[in-house]
């Protein structure tokens, strides 16, 4: 609880652009939660240094993430949007609960599995505590509710456990977090192989939509998008690429399959990528332009920045400090 509200805690790494996948999926669904919850939003930029960046591209894309999340419709003055390294509160509950965390828990993580499978020459100790971290955040902040996807959920679960081991022996020292399963949102798959989550990793760049592709673009990979070799356009089990693009269909304009399926009943397939691709464009293009006015302003996002960092480590050193003195550790002396 935070003011009174409940707390919402979640963030995204700051690697790359945005997909079409991580809007629908996330960020669009959290836009107005601050009309209930205190919300805290962070720019996942430690977590990120487990695979190697290019420094100056790396800095480029945190501060696009924290612009996208603006532009998206997250109000700055009523979340709280800040950069997780700007608090050293994260690295500093990180340690004390890696103290705190198993090897044994640490090794059945499924996404440590498969990403050092994926970078099998960077295996670092970072990649294998970065469950740990993300504990920190959460616990830092006694967030109530953290929206997550399918593949954080394990995470989400691992932080809960650390959470409760702490309490038992410490005391009400950590709010246990809820999963938030938000009302609407979808899980968007690759416009290639339905089948595969939509990645901005994937080697095939007509899989992704990124959420600055221009509009000719958004459309020529919509009109690409495979689907099966019916014509009709119905929500069915066996009819993965159609079912993708109908979730995209109903989450960018409200409209449910079976009305969907009415206003195509007769029309074909290539009318109907055209529309989702056209749909997605009206609704990408605000807040393209949004982001590009943003980007440009320095002096609005510079205060912007600061304003919040200052709020998330105020909240974040009540947490520590209480931590620290019920580990044991010696207060500091103020004078
Ligand atoms: N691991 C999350 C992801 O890749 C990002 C993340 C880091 C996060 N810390 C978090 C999400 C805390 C929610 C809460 O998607």
């Amino acid at each position: 609880m935070l003011n009174g509200r409940k707390t919402l805690y979640s963030g995204m790494q700051a690697t790359g652009t945005l997909t079409l996948g991580n809007y629908l999926g996330a960020l669009k669904n959290w836009v107005n939660l601050n009309e209930e919850y205190e919300c805290i939003y962070g720019v996942m930029d430690l977590h990120s240094l487990t695979v190697r960046q290019t420094p100056a591209e790396f800095r480029k894309n945190a501060r696009s993430l924290y612009a996208l999340y603006v532009a998206a419709g997250l109000d700055p003055e009523k979340n709280c949007i800040y950069y997780q390294s700007h608090v050293s509160g994260h690295a500093e509950l990180s340690w004390i609960l890696s103290c705190f965390t198993y090897m044994g828990e640490l090794n059945r993580m499924t996404q440590f599995k498969d990403k050092s499978s994926r970078h099998a020459d960077n295996i670092n100790a970072g990649l294998y505590t970065y469950p740990v971290l993300m504990a920190s955040d959460i616990l830092l902040y006694q967030a109530d509710l953290v929206p997550v996807g399918q593949d954080q959920k394990q995470h989400l679960e691992i932080t809960r456990d650390i959470a409760q081991r702490f309490n038992a022996l410490y005391g009400d020292v950590f709010t246990v977090p809820e999963a938030y399963i938000p009302k609407a949102g979808a899980k968007i798959m690759s416009l290639s192989d339905p089948q595969k989550k939509m990645s901005k990793s994937d080697e095939n760049a007509n899989a992704t939509i990124l959420l600055l592709d221009d509009r000719d673009s958004i459309i020529r990979k919509f009109k690409r998008a495979v689907t099966d070799s019916d014509t009709v356009v119905r929500y069915a089990e066996e009819k993965p690429g159609i079912r993708n693009l109908m979730d995209i269909y109903s989450c960018v304009t409200g409209k449910d399959y079976s009305a969907i399926e009415q206003e195509f009943e007769g029309r074909g397939y290539g009318e109907f990528k055209l529309a989702v691709g056209e749909a997605v464009a009206d609704e990408l293009s605000p807040l393209q332009k949004h982001y590009a006015s943003l980007i440009e302003d320095k002096a609005y996002l510079d205060s912007m920045i600061k304003m919040n960092d200052e709020k998330a480590a105020y909240y974040a050193a009540k947490t520590l400090r209480k931590v620290q003195k019920k580990v044991g550790l010696t207060e500091r002396i103020r004078a």
